[in-house]
């Protein structure tokens, strides 16, 4: 199963990420998270990646395809991935189909969740990750149990430092301009389900099990 999840910021990819790699058993590969993880232990990698994402512009696509096309060869990949957050431009989408091509696979479903621009807003502005697990809250919408903690792992929630209402605005505007032409793209290749992503949780995971089987 080789899966991608396509969808501008706050669509929800990450929180059904989640449900969707527990049900289907495939590893759940976030370029964002793979960033954010190079941010935090300082490497080269984090620090080129910072000042794009810090920004909201996209960091560039061969950085971004070299990182993962080797995470993709991962022993965990052979049965199957859920791409979450790439491929975000056409020239990313094309080399990972050449890359795919090359071990003899290839993009079985493209889910595009959809949700309108004011509701993107609010869930990201009031968004609030786990340090430790990475969970996803939201301050009024999917509150913890006890502000500022994990419910799961009891770690410390945090609010990311692209989720500011500039940053936001603009994430947003680079989506449309850049990532939006994927739909069209993989239209053309018959692999695309869209899905509203704005009926609740577990009403948007139900319509990606029935796209999925
Ligand atoms: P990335 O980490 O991928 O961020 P993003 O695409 O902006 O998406 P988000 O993670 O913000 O949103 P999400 O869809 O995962 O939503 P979530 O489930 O958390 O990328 C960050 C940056 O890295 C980019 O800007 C770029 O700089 C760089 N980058 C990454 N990949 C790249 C690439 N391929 N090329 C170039 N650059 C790249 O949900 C959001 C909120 O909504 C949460 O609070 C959640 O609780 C809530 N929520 C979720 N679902 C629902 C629902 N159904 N109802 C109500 N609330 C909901
Ligand atoms: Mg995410
Ligand atoms: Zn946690």
């Amino acid at each position: 199963m080789n899966l991608i999840l396509l969808g501008p910021p706050g669509a929800g990819k990450g929180t059904q990420a989640v449900k969707i790699v527990e049900k289907y058993s495939i590893p759940h590969i976030s370029t964002g998270d793979i960033f954010r993880e190079n941010i935090k232990k300082g490497t080269e990698l984090g620090k080129k990646a910072q000042e794009y994402m810090n920004k909201g512009e996209l960091v560039p696509d061969d950085l971004v395809v070299e990182i993962a096309c080797a995470r993709l060869l991962e022993d965990d990949c052979k049965e199957g991935f859920l791409l979450d957050g790439f491929p975000r431009t056409v020239y990313q989408a094309e080399k990972l189909d050449e890359f795919l091509a090359g071990c003899g696979r290839k993009v079985e479903h493209v889910l595009d969740i959809a949700v309108e621009k004011e509701e993107l807003i609010t869930r990201l502005i009031g968004r609030r990750v786990c340090r430790s697990c990475g969970a996803s809250y939201h301050i009024v919408n999917m509150p913890p149990k006890k502000e500022g903690v994990c419910d799961i792992c009891g770690g410390e929630l945090y609010q990311r430092a692209d989720d500011t209402e500039e940053t936001v605005a603009n994430r947003i505007e680079v989506y449309e301009a850049q990532t939006m032409p994927l739909i069209d793209y993989y239209e053309k290749a018959g692999v695309i389900a869209h899905i509203d992503g704005a009926t609740g949780l577990d009403n948007v995971f139900a319509d990606i099990v029935s796209v999925l089987g």
